[in-house]
């Protein structure tokens, strides 16, 4: 099995350029089903979850090309399978996002039921509730679930929770249903900003993506479109952090700021210095961090994916840092694995109590989630000795040339 060894790298330096966004590029490719003709997509990072989504596409008769490094073409002119097998699903929970688009254009879709993982229950009752309420019928069996809709019809839909993946399904449902759809207490991240543009360049009619409250009008047809996939706010929050743990000073090129307010607000109160410069954000760290106190919340709120990373850097920090996880109800799998580094953090239900330590010990740990595995490197570039970090397929799913963009910085890690 491959692994990934880190060794002590402090301080790092030099430049890094962040990729186009998974979190981004996911729902856009689903959206793509949406037109029968071309779209070309830009900055697409080649990592292993869009190998799925483009292999769930390709299962229901689309065509995919890699035209360069970077770009995609999808076609969906020749859709003529209804069905997204297990064996996508199961690695990938994300493919769910191709019921809605499916729904809307061709009236049928039948996807395998996403089970549970590694960071909680993860329930897509929200998706659901928003199919039926614009007319779908929806059926379970066998671990599948059916929709079937003549033609959606708008609805006004609230939801519960400001689900990201709800809110960009219903968005691509709505985008070819009858009518006027409203999402309210939509979610409101960048992901879903990039996905209305994506839609509105196909010809579609969405208003009000970034804030609660998004407003779709139906239109009959869509057609194809070029777009360029927004920065990775998460990748880039990584390196910001990898930056900062290590008492380094780097730039962090091709980054939206506004999209990384919630952290970088989060590494001035942890004493990190954090500059706009021509290229992006200068981070440096010359001292130790302050321990800072973390609560995850829907965008603008800190992003829960950037929660384990935060806390690698708290566990060297001086002081006590309480982080509260409230977006998913099991996602500090990464404290056991940073606990085998020498860390002391102590969880109670959905709490972390971290209590800085001057110096972690390289282990041999296993990513347990894609980014409790990015946390262990993290980890890793500050430990006395040697990190070996198994179970890396999960890293490989949303960090794209991990080791290769670490080296530039000179940190000492390896793929064996
Ligand atoms: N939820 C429900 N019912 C639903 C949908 C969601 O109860 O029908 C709950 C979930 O169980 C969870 C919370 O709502 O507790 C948030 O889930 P959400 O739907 O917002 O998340 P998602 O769409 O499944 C996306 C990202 C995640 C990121 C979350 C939150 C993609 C492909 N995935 O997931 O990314 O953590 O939003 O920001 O966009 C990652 O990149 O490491 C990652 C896990």
């Amino acid at each position: 099995m491959p692994r990934i060894i880190v060794e002590n790298s402090s301080p790092l330096r030099g430049t890094v350029r962040i990729s186009g966004a998974k979190n981004a590029v996911l729902p856009i490719i689903a959206a793509s089903l949406l037109s029968n003709d071309k779209c070309i997509l830009d900055d697409v990072p080649m990592l292993d979850d869009v190998e799925v989504m483009c292999e769930v596409l390709v299962s229901l008769g689309a065509d995919i090309k890699r035209i360069s490094s970077g770009r995609i073409e999808v076609n969906s002119r020749d859709i003529d399978n209804y069905e997204a097998p297990y064996e996508l699903v199961r690695r990938m929970r994300a493919s769910f996002l191709v019921i809605g688009p499916m729904l809307a254009r061709m009236g049928e879709a039948r996807i395998s039921l996403p089970g549970g993982c590694a960071i909680g229950t993860r329930p897509i009752d929200l998706h659901l509730k928003g199919f039926s309420a614009m007319g779908a019928e929806i059926n379970f069996g066998h671990g599948y679930i059916e929709a079937r809709a003549d033609r959606l019809r708008g609805e006004r839909i609230y939801l519960d929770f400001p689900s990201v993946g709800a809110t960009e399904n219903i968005m691509m449902a709505a985008a070819l249903a009858d009518g006027r759809t409203v999402i309210e207490n939509a979610a409101e991240e960048p992901e879903i900003v990039d996905l209305a543009n994506f839609i509105n360049k196909m010809g579609g009619n969405v208003k009000g993506a970034g804030t609660d409250t998004i407003k779709i009008e139906g239109v009959d047809e869509l057609t194809g479109a070029n777009h360029t996939v927004i920065p990775d706010r998460i990748e880039a929050g990584t390196y910001m952090v990898a930056g900062a743990i290590t008492n380094g000073d780097i730039i962090v090129e091709n980054i939206v700021t506004n999209h990384l307010m919630p952290v970088i607000a989060k590494l001035r109160e942890a004493g990190v210095f954090v500059e706009e410069v021509p290229s992006g954000l200068r981070v440096y760290a010359p001292e130790r961090v302050n321990s800072i106190d973390i609560k995850t919340l829907p965008y603008p709120g800190f992003p829960t994916d950037m929660q384990a990373q935060m806390m690698a850097l708290t566990s060297v920090a001086q002081g006590t840092s309480v982080f509260i996880e409230t977006v998913f109800d099991n996602r500090f799998m990464h404290v056991n694995e940073l606990r085998r580094m020498g860390a002391n953090i102590k969880i109670d239900g959905r709490s972390a109590v971290i209590q800085g330590v001057p110096k972690l010990t390289g282990a041999r740990v296993k990513a347990t989630d894609l980014r409790a595995g990015a946390a262990l490197i993290l980890a890793g570039l500050v430990a006395d000795g040697i990190t070996e970090i198994n179970e890396t397929h999960h890293i490989d799913r949303g960090y794209i040339d991990i080791e290769k963009k670490f080296q530039n910085l000179g940190a000492k890690v390896y793929r064996i």
